[in-house]
């Protein structure tokens, strides 16, 4: 914005590892910047841990850098740079008591004894656990401990502090409440989050920008938002959330997808993309439309597909039905729960229904994506002209 451009709070270049023949993290660059809450999302096993505990420097690169605040710490140990790990199965000192918890990292960091209490104060207000100081972590739930874990990780304010699943081991509505709890404390704080979840809503309520990692790769970074409605492909599109995926080609006339058994489908071609290449249908189940199929007409314009309602189930807050299409792909439409899903309630099971949606709903996404879920025949075609 003004002259004064601040350095990123991180900036990682060609950073890589590898565990003997095993190339963990592929090389990878990756800017996050300063009170930024950044979360990296993945299945298990594809190297979130191994990216964390490299910015740290519990692991040595074996190959590109780190810098943190716009300084190269690659020669510098992990208890000179200005972050903090909470680690995925962390550890409180059972024999002291939550406050001697939370203190011991500034007794060991020599912070002057007049400051410690008020910063130990503060970090147990963070975290709503004043009135336990003096209990042992024996003495507390398992949400409290994991709070605890978390007052010691943010208590000597560190620039960046990097959580890998705190919340792994707490129930839906702890779970729920603590992430309420750690957005306020990072927005209170100023300190730049760095989060790994296997949890997706987790990921798409707290992050300002979420990366997407499969088998060592970050495959998209973006805005919640953007990651959810313009997923950069197939596997990000059915990791995050739910989605229904179909295989087809560009029309011939570049407007739609022509899918297998089922036509031309309503869906939003980029303008450069080749009539006739093929392409996989992303559409989420709250997009869909579903109706009775009597009522065609109305529906028509917005380019129905046919079908035969399967079975409904209720969520709670939602509705879900199972569509099986002629091509015998079923798709899974969402309603929420209410009047919408209660004015269907009149189609019995078995009944032909109709899905329909705009056409900005239906990504167009390439075929392959970036995994290996692409057809056999692609690879090994292109194997054989090469
Ligand atoms: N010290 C090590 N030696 C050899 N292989 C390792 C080592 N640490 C991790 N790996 C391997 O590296 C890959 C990535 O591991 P990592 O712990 O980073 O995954 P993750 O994404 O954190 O998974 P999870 O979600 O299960 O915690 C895995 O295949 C793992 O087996
Ligand atoms: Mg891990």
């Amino acid at each position: 914005m003004n002259e004064t451009t601040e350095s990123p709070a991180v900036k990682l270049t060609g950073l890589t590892k590898s565990f003997g023949a095993n190339q963990v993290v592929q090389p990878l660059d990756l800017e996050i910047g300063r009170n930024e809450f950044f979360s990296i999302l993945g299945p298990s096993g594809c190297g979130k841990t191994t990216l964390m505990r490299m910015i740290t420097g519990f692991e040595t690169p074996s190959g590109g850098s780190v810098e943190l605040d716009g300084k190269n710490v690659d020669s510098v140990p992990t208890k000179s740079r200005d972050l903090n790990m909470l680690f995925q199965s962390y550890a409180l000192f059972p024999h002291l008591s939550v406050y001697e918890n939370v203190a011991f990292e500034l007794r060991v960091r020599r912070t002057p004894k007049r400051e410690i209490d008020g910063r130990v104060q503060d970090a147990l207000a963070l975290v709503r656990l004043q009135a336990f100081a003096e209990r042992k972590p024996a003495e507390l739930s398992g949400g409290q401990r994991q709070r605890v874990a978390l007052a010691r990780a943010v208590v000597g304010r560190p620039a960046v502090v990097l959580l890998d699943e705190p919340l792994g081991a707490l129930d839906q509505k702890l779970r729920k409440e603590m992430q309420f709890e750690l957005k306020r404390m990072q927005r209170e704080v100023g300190i730049t989050f760095i989060y790994v979840t296997h949890d997706q809503e987790e990921a798409l309520t707290m992050s300002d920008r979420i990366a997407v990692m499969s088998e060592g790769r970050v495959l998209q970074v973006a805005s919640p938002t953007e990651i959810y409605d313009a997923p950069a492909s197939r596997f990000v599109a059915t990791f995050i959330g739910s989605c229904n995926v179909l295989d087809g080609a560009v029309s011939a006339d570049g407007r739609g997808v022509v899918v297998p058994g089922l036509g031309e489908l309503n869906a939003a071609v980029p303008a450069d993309a080749r009539p006739g290449s093929g392409v996989t249908l992303a559409i989420r189940p709250e997009r869909v439309t579903l109706s009775p199929a009597t009522t065609v007409a109305a529906t028509a314009p917005l380019g129905g597909v046919a079908g035969t309602l399967v079975e409904r189930v209720f969520l709670g807050d939602e509705w879900t039905f199972h569509v099986r299409l002629d091509s015998d792909v079923v798709m899974t439409v969402s309603v929420p729960s209410g009047q919408a899903a209660a004015a269907l309630g009149a189609i019995p099971d078995g009944a032909p229904v109709l899905l329909s949606w705009a056409a900005a709903d239906a990504r167009v996404l390439p075929a392959d994506g970036s995994t290996t879920a692409a057809p056999s025949s692609a690879p090994l075609s292109s194997e054989v002209s090469a």
